[in-house]
């Protein structure tokens, strides 16, 4: 008998829609050569469900995504909503589904394909391969936030005024699930585990290492080792070969994925998990935005989002056959010299593309 999955798909905005066309067209190959079948039910996020109900994130919307096997989604975003009010921004959307999904653990591989490296700012042509394990629902982004009005005058001389402040903040068991699941996916890797915080400063910091130092004494096989958040960013550029795993905070995760999304090459070739308990939904999504002014044009890369429903296949459906072979595919697709304009590099014999003749090319290698 077949397997029947329920798949949230949450197009998004700008280019959002096609790429999950796109991606649903690779899933909907892969399900019928490995024997399974997906039912698809869409959902409105971001700003195009601001403009339909005056919200980013219709309750509809989150409980689709929890009554899923897992969540598939685009982009959300754009300039047409970026005077509405902080707490109706389709940022929010994303937020709030991380909140309400309880996805706390966000994987993001940056990986260097060998035959990419030219579209890479970096001169070395090592293989990169890391896994940057980000927590998710706590510190800065989800602390306690305000403004307060004070008489304080500063040693200068000038009033201090009204005071507004974002908190980071993280409780043990927080910090020790996250840490245990970067543990064990280095585990699954080169055993290389790096803990990337800002202990010279923060009180937070110095709490994950503490908490990171006791849970690899469960994990001996794993070798744990410390960077501080301003150095981390620099080595990433000067030896990004040496990184296996990375495990650091909400806001620090951020900013590194996305520096190691530029070393790699392109951003739209990094796929993200978002994953909460062991057997409630995980939510898959492309690491880049919504790219309004490409929307519409063809131009958008679909590999991100084609990696990603991937990653969903592998850790939230368990279908890691289809998953590999959708990988495989990827990887000859680009072999084969397939470039969408954001990968082209130099004038060398390459297939040049559009999003849809991208995914076309990769369903043609699937197998
Ligand atoms: C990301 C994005 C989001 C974040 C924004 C859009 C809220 O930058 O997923 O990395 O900061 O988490
Ligand atoms: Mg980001």
């Amino acid at each position: 008998m077949s397997r029947i999955y329920n798949i949230a798909v949450i197009p998004g905005d700008g280019i959002g829609p096609e790429i999950t066309e796109c991606a649903l067209k690779v899933l909907n190959v892969a399900a019928r050569k490995y024997n399974f079948s997906l039912k698809i039910n869409k959902y409105l996020a971001g700003g195009c469900a601001i403009d339909r109900y005056g919200l980013p994130l219709p309750e509809e919307t989150l409980e689709g995504a929890r009554a899923s096997d897992a969540v598939l989604l685009g982009a959300v975003g754009g300039p047409k909503w970026d005077n509405v009010k902080p707490e109706l921004r389709p940022e929010r959307a994303l937020l709030e589904l991380r909140a309400g999904l309880g996805l706390y653990s966000n994987l993001r591989p940056a990986i260097m394909y060998p035959e990419l490296s030219g579209a890479s700012p970096l001169k070395s042509t090592k293989p990169i391969d890391i896994m940057i394990v980000r927590e998710l629902t706590g510190g800065i982004y989800f602390g306690k936030r305000g403004t307060y009005e004070t008489d304080e005058v500063m040693a200068d001389g000038t009033p201090m005024g009204t005071v507004t402040y974002d908190t980071e903040s993280y409780g043990v068991g927080e910090i020790a699930r996250i840490v245990k699941q970067a543990f064990e996916i280095a585990r699954s890797r080169n055993k290389h585990l790096t803990l990337v915080d800002k202990a010279n400063v923060l009180a937070t910091s110095r709490e994950w290492r503490r908490i990171a130092g006791e849970v690899n004494e469960v994990y001996r096989d794993v070798t744990l080792d410390f960077l501080y958040i301003d150095n981390a960013t620099m080595q990433l550029i000067a030896r990004p070969h040496t990184f296996d795993t990375i495990v650091t905070s909400n806001m620090f995760g951020d900013i590194l994925s996305d520096e190691a999304g530029q070393i790699t090459g392109s951003i739209g070739m990094l796929p993200s998990a978002s994953l909460g308990k062991p057997g409630t939904p995980g939510m898959y999504e492309p690491v880049h935005g919504s790219a309004p002014d490409i929307a519409g044009t063809g131009k958008a890369n679909p590999l991100a989002t084609i990696l990603s429903a991937a990653m969903m296949l592998e850790l939230s459906l368990g279908e890691s056959r289809a998953a590999l072979a959708i990988k495989k595919a990827v990887s000859d697709t680009i072999a084969d010299g397939y470039r969408t304009t954001d990968i082209m590099i130099g004038k060398d014999s390459v297939k040049i593309c559009n999003t849809e003749q991208m995914t076309d090319a990769v369903i043609a290698k699937l197998k």
